[in-house]
């Protein structure tokens, strides 16, 4: 859907950029300009100046600036679209109505009405709890100290003991049965037609996402029965492993790091302590979507498990998803096998925030879980602890990191830091052969006969770096033209897959887009790169459909290309992986990859 460019000029010169800016800064002129805390980054002078005449933006610390529209956009990380809603709402501006195809009408249309279920649900849940039905509930929040204020913001509620108390009235209420089934609040009958409510006698927790609308539930029993929580299956509206529960709050807690801790009630306890700056993932293992979605938000993120082997296990396991998102991680454990939420309660905020003031880096917090591993006394063990240390280590690529480490590994354990030193050379080396032996395997793969699946390599000639960038340029290209592929492409290429930072990022907008079964705007995609070549870059990627007329083999193209784009980032993986596990793990993704084939036309 493209605005014309007459509206999008007239929303912008109706929202006067010094009183949009004055909603969340607080601005003092000075001459020509206003001057601010700027809200973008921390800082205690205000350097961020709004230009009446010019309605443009600048923030002489962190260099953000724009306009009017990039000032929403990066505020309440809005697409480009959804900040011309919200600022076209400001002005009292009406907008024309989208032109989409039947389907993506439906599918938004229904959307819109399982979120309304959701929040009637909400509103139902809430009053159940403080109905006289609810009493027993009501008392269990009493003691587990949760205050009349922080449920009402959680907007925590009950769900009755009947069958199908919910689901009546959702009915009542005149919600078509479909729809009620495809909530995820109900589910059918054993036996016999109709539907009973999924959550029963139980405490219910809504999970909002970032912008405030409620997309699942949580609930718990009020005893120690199992399964302890429930939570809403996977629906049009909720996908577990892209939300995570608190982020709506935390993302406005204007803190710069932001907390991640196992459940439901740690976020709450945490919240009411004073910890705004809380999320929980729901009950899964970290994923790469949590850790890119966090990265919207903040820099730094601060890991709180529960000190317990489940919950170091999490920890060592989140570390290298957050990593690999560019976040700074910390760790904080939390002393006597105890979870924040009980920690809190007995200790106090105070002695809660004293725990923060000793977190450990990611990477000397999985050194001292190998530490205690082994008894350091004891050659041999020492021995070991060193190697393990090493392979660690040998896998930071800054150096001068490594070496601070080294120092405090070396002064705490008195292992020398030149014996470690040596170890990690050792390390590097293997990892340089494993990138060999793999890179061997597959050539040896390429010349051997080849089979049905097997297409052509992409041509020997083109520069190997450059076809890489092409290659994943065509197919973004590919995909905004043919949006009835993506299902089919998805499954086998990730946006992750990307290697090319700008053109990720694309491939993460685009993805996004389709997921929600809306268009892609260009215009809107572009709106999130701010220097003039990213968005020059970016821009190629919409022009004319290339070869669409010609006879040209599409299917397979695309399919060369993805086998390239994925192959350059197994490459990238091996020459990090140190473990033999990996390495096996690799070789055979390599050898499934040669038998990859799309079917585009049919199936
Ligand atoms: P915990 O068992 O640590 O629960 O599970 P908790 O948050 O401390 O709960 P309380 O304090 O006893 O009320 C951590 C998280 O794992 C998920 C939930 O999201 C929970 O908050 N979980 C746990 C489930 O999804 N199902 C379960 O049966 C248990
Ligand atoms: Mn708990």
């Amino acid at each position: 859907m493209y605005y014309s460019e007459e509206i999008i000029e007239e929303i912008r010169s109706q929202n006067n950029l010094v009183d949009v800016v004055s909603e969340y800064v607080r601005l003092q002129r000075k001459g020509n300009s206003y001057f601010g805390l700027c809200p973008f980054h921390n800082e205690d002078t205000a350097s961020f100046s709004v230009s009446p005449d010019k309605q443009m933006y600048y923030c002489f610390g962190c260099q953000a600036g724009g306009n009017v529209f990039t000032f929403i956009m990066q505020m309440e990380n809005f697409s480009f679209i959804e900040a011309i809603k919200h600022l076209a709402d400001r002005a009292h501006i009406a907008l024309p109505q989208p032109e989409y195809s039947e389907e993506i009408r439906r599918k938004i249309e229904e959307k819109q009405v399982l979120l309304e279920i959701h929040k009637e649900t909400a509103k139902y849940f809430y009053a159940n709890l403080r109905s006289p039905r609810g009493q027993q509930a009501s008392e269990y929040l009493i003691k587990r100290k949760l205050k009349e204020n922080i449920q009402k913001l959680f907007g925590i509620g009950y769900s009755n003991m009947d069958f199908a108390d919910l689901y009546q009235y959702l009915l009542y209420k005149g919600y078509d049965e479909e729809l009620i089934a495809k909530s995820g609040l109900v589910i059918p009958k054993k036996k016999g037609k109709g539907y009973v409510d999924r959550f029963r006698n139980r405490i219910m927790f809504p999970i909002f996402d970032v912008h405030n609308q409620i997309i699942g539930f949580g609930g718990r029993v009020l005893d120690d029965s199992l399964p302890k929580y429930m939570n809403s299956p996977d629906t049009l509206l909720f996908d577990k492993s892209k939300n995570l529960y608190g982020l709506n709050y935390a993302r406005t807690s204007g803190k710069n790091q932001i907390l991640i801790v196992e459940g439901y009630m740690d976020v709450i306890s945490l919240y009411q302590a004073g910890f705004e700056n809380v999320v929980a993932s729901l009950g899964t293992a970290f994923t790469h979507q949590q850790a890119s979605l966090l990265k919207r938000y903040t820099g730094e993120v601060v890991i709180v498990y529960d000190s317990d082997t489940a919950g170091t296990n999490a920890a060592l396991r989140a570390i290298p998803i957050l990593s690999s998102a560019g976040l700074k991680i910390k760790v904080v454990q939390v002393p006597g096998e105890k979870d924040p939420d009980d920690y809190i309660k007995q200790n106090g905020p105070e002695a809660f925030q004293r725990l923060f003031d000793q977190a450990m880096g990611a990477v000397m917090f999985q050194v001292s879980i190998i530490r205690k591993k082994y008894n350091i006394e004891d050659t041999e063990q020492k021995i070991k602890f060193t190697m393990e240390v090493a392979q660690l280590l040998s896998k930071l690529d800054n150096e001068i990191e490594r070496d601070v480490y080294l120092q405090e590994i070396s002064n705490d354990t008195k292992i020398s830091a030149q014996s470690i030193l040596n170890e990690i050379k050792k390390y590097r080396t293997i990892q340089r052969r494993n990138t060999n032996t793999i890179n061997q395997y597959s050539k040896k793969l390429e010349t051997q006969p080849k089979d049905q699946f097997k297409t052509n390599q992409a041509p020997s000639t083109m520069d190997e770096k450059n076809g890489l960038y092409k290659a994943q340029k065509n197919i973004l290209s590919f995909l905004y033209h043919n949006p009835l592929h993506y299902p089919k492409i998805k499954p086998h290429l990730s946006y992750e897959d990307f290697t090319d930072p700008v053109l990720m990022k694309v491939a993460q907008l685009m993805y996004g887009q389709y997921d929600k079964g809306l268009n892609i705007e260009p215009a809107a995609v572009i709106n999130h790169f701010e220097g003039l070549n990213e968005q020059k870059q970016v821009s190629k990627i919409f022009g004319e459909e290339k070869n669409k007329n010609q006879e040209f083999d599409i299917e397979k193209a695309v399919n060369d290309q993805i086998k390239l784009i994925k192959k350059a980032n197994i490459d990238k993986r091996s020459r990090n992986a140190t473990d033999i596990y990996e390495i096996q793990s690799l070789i055979e993704q390599k050898k499934q990859l040669e038998k990859l084939y799309i079917n585009l036309i049919s199936g």
